[in-house]
């Protein structure tokens, strides 16, 4: 079943056909609901499960998915992929649903997105086509079938129409047992309307495929694309079929999830005036896994709209995936309409679908052919954001080098009370850990680490240190299972990040990652940094100084342009966005101005130097007017 056409035009379209004539259907009308009209005023997602058979969730792994799997993996077996990934493949189609990647759309979403796409159900009948790439329990699938289905009576069409409605849906899962019951919900839902069980059975045959869409052979495109893409991280997936995905997809970088490629795929597989709209995590669009994305996006394709869902609760489970919705065809060089999404009612996103098709509302430029993050605010910080970036050089421009911590890849043993780590003095130091700056200062407490490097970048030679040589004796065990140490035997005792001695004694700003709001405390050059705080070395810039510019104001500023928002309102401070935050150069700092800013780091009162540092930026009294501080 490798051609997907040909398995189409194979069945047979004769004698299947019931439709009471012109009959209406009250559901459809429920589905239609607010969005298209005509029907009763209830919410989709009311009336669809009354209809629709429950959808099974019987615990993967049991007897029954093993029967169905071996039974179904007909595509997989086709396909000529080696053994291994085929068994790779069979392996996740056997998941948990969190293996699976699999949470499932609230109906109110799914017709949103329908109706930012313009979704027009009768598009069947002029030969379009579209895709639901992870069809899961159907929750895309089965209101789009019924409009069809709907649409399909309401023309009263012959029998010969019947041909092209198999056309009219490609569709995937994984998934044995969900594949099976949504199968079984699409053909009783054909019934429903009227279609016999042999046209029914037909029409699921059609549409519906079992296997993995990243590996499925596709010879058609799409008016629409539209669906919900799986939420996998690489460590869930087999490495040989990790390998496969990489050749095949040019956007999987660094440890992007498995939704990157799903949207590469997905718009590749548009047609010229086609349409894709999916609900999916946004973190692609500010992360660093997700730069050849932006570009794939960028250089070939228009972002018409951008929702920000992650305030509401779009999903049937209660999940925090960070998600947007997100509409993308091939117009060139048109702004991206952007809002924000706290409440699912239909109410709600009904206004939202009329702001953003209409005239006014917020909107971005996105710079064509880039894998720069997007910055999807439009409000008038990010207007200053983009004023800044051309005024002032970044942080690394302004002679100032940021890095992270050492990860030591077993903490337990290279980690220890500073005083009875019993290895030479040489061979540890004091270390800041991100306890140690809670409160603004450093406030040591005690913990050193063991430091196997030599300060040319050597290891240490164990013969020149007995002490440092029977501690790691004692913990070799722990030390060799590291995947760093396997990856390296000869240089077993490494830790996984280089230890450069000299970064203790330089004074420096330490950063935890995650925080509500910006935390640079400054640190006189004692400790080295441990891996969960960034550091910043300056040769131009006074630290005590650049403490206080970035804790006044621009730190926090900066970062939540940059970076990917969390609930809670927890920003990002990693080197990626540390990197981007933008500072005047020292020498333009006045003698006055210096002394204000380092007397605000020595008694921690960064408010007081505010308007200090907002003139040093150059920031107008209308700007600073619409700043949220
Ligand atoms: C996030 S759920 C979305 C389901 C549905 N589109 C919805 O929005 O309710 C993703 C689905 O993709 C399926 N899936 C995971 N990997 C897949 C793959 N490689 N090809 C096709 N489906 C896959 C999962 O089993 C799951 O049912």
């Amino acid at each position: 079943m490798a051609n997907y056409p040909e398995r189409i035009l194979s069945i047979s379209l004769s004698n299947h056909l019931r439709l009471p004539k012109n009959r209406q259907n009250g559901l459809g009308r429920a589905l239609l609901g607010q969005f298209w009209g005509g029907g009763r005023a209830c919410s989709p997602a009311v009336a669809y499960p009354t209809i629709y058979p429950p959808l099974e969730r019987t615990p993967p792994g049991t007897g029954m998915t093993q029967a169905i799997s071996s039974q179904w993996l007909f595509d997989i077996e086709d396909l000529d992929l080696s053994p291994a990934i085929t068994n790779a493949v069979k392996t996740l189609s056997q998941g948990t649903i969190d293996e699976r990647g699999a949470i499932y759309t609230k109906g109110e979403v799914v017709d949103f997105i329908l109706e930012l796409l313009a979704f027009k159900p009768s598009f069947w009948a002029q030969n379009g086509t579209l895709l639901e790439p992870s069809f899961g329990g159907g929750d895309f699938l089965l209101p789009i079938a019924q409009l069809i289905f709907e649409d399909y009576q309401c023309e009263n069409r012959s029998e010969s129409d019947f041909s092209q409605l198999l056309h009219s849906i490609t569709s995937f899962e994984l998934h044995a047992l969900t594949f099976e019951s949504t199968r079984a919900r699409l053909i009783t839902l054909a019934e429903s309307n009227g279609f016999s069980k042999k046209v029914s059975t037909d029409i699921a045959d059609a549409w519906l495929h079992r296997g993995d869409f990243l590996l499925a052979p596709i010879k058609t495109t799409f008016d629409y694309v539209i669906g919900n893409p799986p939420y996998i991280r690489q460590e869930s997936i087999p490495d040989v079929l990790l390998r496969e995905y990489r050749l095949r997809y040019q956007t999987i970088y660094d440890r992007a999830d498995i939704y990157v490629p799903f949207i590469e795929r997905s718009l590749t597989l548009l047609k010229p005036n086609g349409c894709l709209g999916f609900i999916c995590a946004d973190r692609w669009m500010k992360n660093r896994y997700g730069a050849p994305l932006r570009k794939f996006v960028t250089s070939r394709f228009h972002l018409r709209y951008v929702v920000d869902m992650v305030e509401a609760d779009a999903f049937h489970a209660d999940v925090t995936a960070y998600p947007a919705v997100i509409v993308i065809d091939r117009e060139a060089a048109k702004s991206t309409k952007l809002a924000k999404c706290d409440c699912v009612s239909p109410k709600n996103l009904n206004a939202i679908a009329k702001r953003l098709k209409g005239k006014s509302g917020d909107s971005c430029q996105l710079e064509s052919n880039s894998n720069q993050p997007w910055l999807l605010d439009s409000g008038p910080e990010m207007a200053i954001v983009r004023r800044l970036e051309k005024l002032h050089p970044t942080l690394e421009e302004a002679g100032c080098k940021i890095g992270i911590g050492v990860a030591t890849g077993a903490d337990r043993v290279f980690i220890g009370s500073f005083e009875s780590l019993d290895v030479e003095e040489s061979r540890k130091l004091p270390l800041a850990m991100t306890k140690d700056i809670q409160t603004g200062r450093v406030e040591w407490s005690g913990y050193g680490v063991v430091n196997p490097f030599e300060e040319n970048g050597e290891l240490a030679n164990l013969d020149d240190y007995p002490r440092f040589a029977k501690y790691l004796k004692d913990r070799e065990d722990v030390i060799r299972n590291r995947n760093v140490a396997k990856k390296n035997v000869a240089n077993w005792y490494r830790t996984i990040d280089r230890i450069t001695t000299s970064l203790t004694y330089v004074p420096k700003l330490l950063v935890p990652d995650i925080k509500g709001k910006a935390h640079f405390v400054y640190e006189t050059g004692n400790l080295y940094p441990h891996h969960n705080l960034y550091y910043i070395t300056s040769t131009e810039w006074d630290l005590r100084a650049l403490q206080s510019v970035l804790m006044a104001w621009s730190a926090n500023f900066f970062v939540a342009a940059y970076s990917t928002k969390m609930r809670g309102s927890f920003l990002r401070f990693q080197a990626q966005n540390l990197r981007r935050i933008r500072v005047p150069h020292w020498v333009d700092v006045c003698a006055k101005d210096r002394e204000a800013l380092i007397a605000a780091s020595e008694s921690l009162d960064f408010i007081s130097i505010r308007d200090v540092v907002l003139r040093l930026y150059g920031i107008t009294s209308e700007e600073a007017a619409t700043i949220k501080f």
